[in-house]
């Protein structure tokens, strides 16, 4: 279990984040949806501990994690830009951060990532020949690879559409099902947050607006700011089509 309590961080003389309280349990995936700004990436940084807070405390399965530094936190991050190698090929990229890392997986285990991300027919391409769908792919094996507690996953599907977009979430899915992988996913897009959380935080300002499952939101929004952005936002992709096709297709 993951608990953040009183949480709050500013930059330069500007509030960020202030009163953040939260609870995941282990396996859960959880959103955290806001619009551009609202300050979604600094919390996902502060899980991660690449950011410091101001003040509040970070648990994790009883230990005060507040104070331990990013590389012994033991959580994980695929980076919105996905940060790949460009002078590496595919398998490279998925192992580089084992090379001081003896005997935390098998070579066996490197093995069934790979597959289970499909990425055996692409590991000696370099990233540059590699479509947007992989290269999230091989983002999100050399994140696995280090086996996290806890996987941090920032707007990995903004840079996808479709089917693409569609296969990369039901993979999220099944990884943190599989593994019972905790898994933390920024996203502005309302669609993607509540067809693929257990849990959505929504935050607005630096505030949390609401945290509850999909049904809890849609069914029981807390306040306005929560019916704009989700149901406003569903409404009117809804009118759009209507508008131009017709009842049938709203
Ligand atoms: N390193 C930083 N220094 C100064 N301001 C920052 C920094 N990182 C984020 N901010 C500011 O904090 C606010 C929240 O940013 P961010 O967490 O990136 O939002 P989001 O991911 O929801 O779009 C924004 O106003 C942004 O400009
Ligand atoms: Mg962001």
């Amino acid at each position: 279990m993951l608990k953040l309590q009183n949480i709050r961080k500013h930059f330069d003389g500007k509030v960020v984040l202030e009163n953040i309280d939260l609870v995941i349990n282990t396996g859960e995936i959880v959103s955290l949806l806001g619009p551009s700004g609202s300050g979604k990436t600094t919390l996902l940084n502060v899980i991660l501990g690449l950011t410091k807070t101001d003040h509040g405390s970070l648990i994790f399965n009883d230990t005060d994690l507040s104070r331990v530094r990013m590389k012994d936190r033991g959580f994980n991050i695929v980076f919105q830009d996905y940060a790949l190698f460009p002078n590496l090929n595919a398998y490279e990229n998925i192992v580089y951060a084992l090379k001081n890392k003896k005997g935390l997986i098998t070579e066996k285990e490197v093995q069934e990532y790979i597959e289970f991300l499909e990425l055996t027919p692409h590991l000696n391409k370099k990233i540059g020949e590699l479509s947007g769908g992989q290269k999230q792919r091989v983002a999100l094996a050399r994140t696995l690879v280090t086996k996290p507690n806890i996987l941090l996953l920032d707007e990995p599907l903004s840079a996808l559409d479709g089917v693409i977009k569609e296969s990369i979430k039901q993979r999220i899915q099944s990884i943190a099902r599989e593994f019972k992988l905790t898994t933390i996913i920024v996203t502005h897009d309302p669609e993607e947050a509540l067809t693929l959380s257990d849990k959505i935080l929504i935050i607005n300002q630096g505030h949390i607006a609401q945290y509850g499952t999909p049904e809890e939101i849609m069914h029981q929004p807390s306040n306005d700011f929560v019916k704009e952005f989700i149901i406003g936002q569903l409404q009117i992709k809804r009118r759009n089509i209507y508008h131009l096709f017709g009842e049938q297709y709203a």
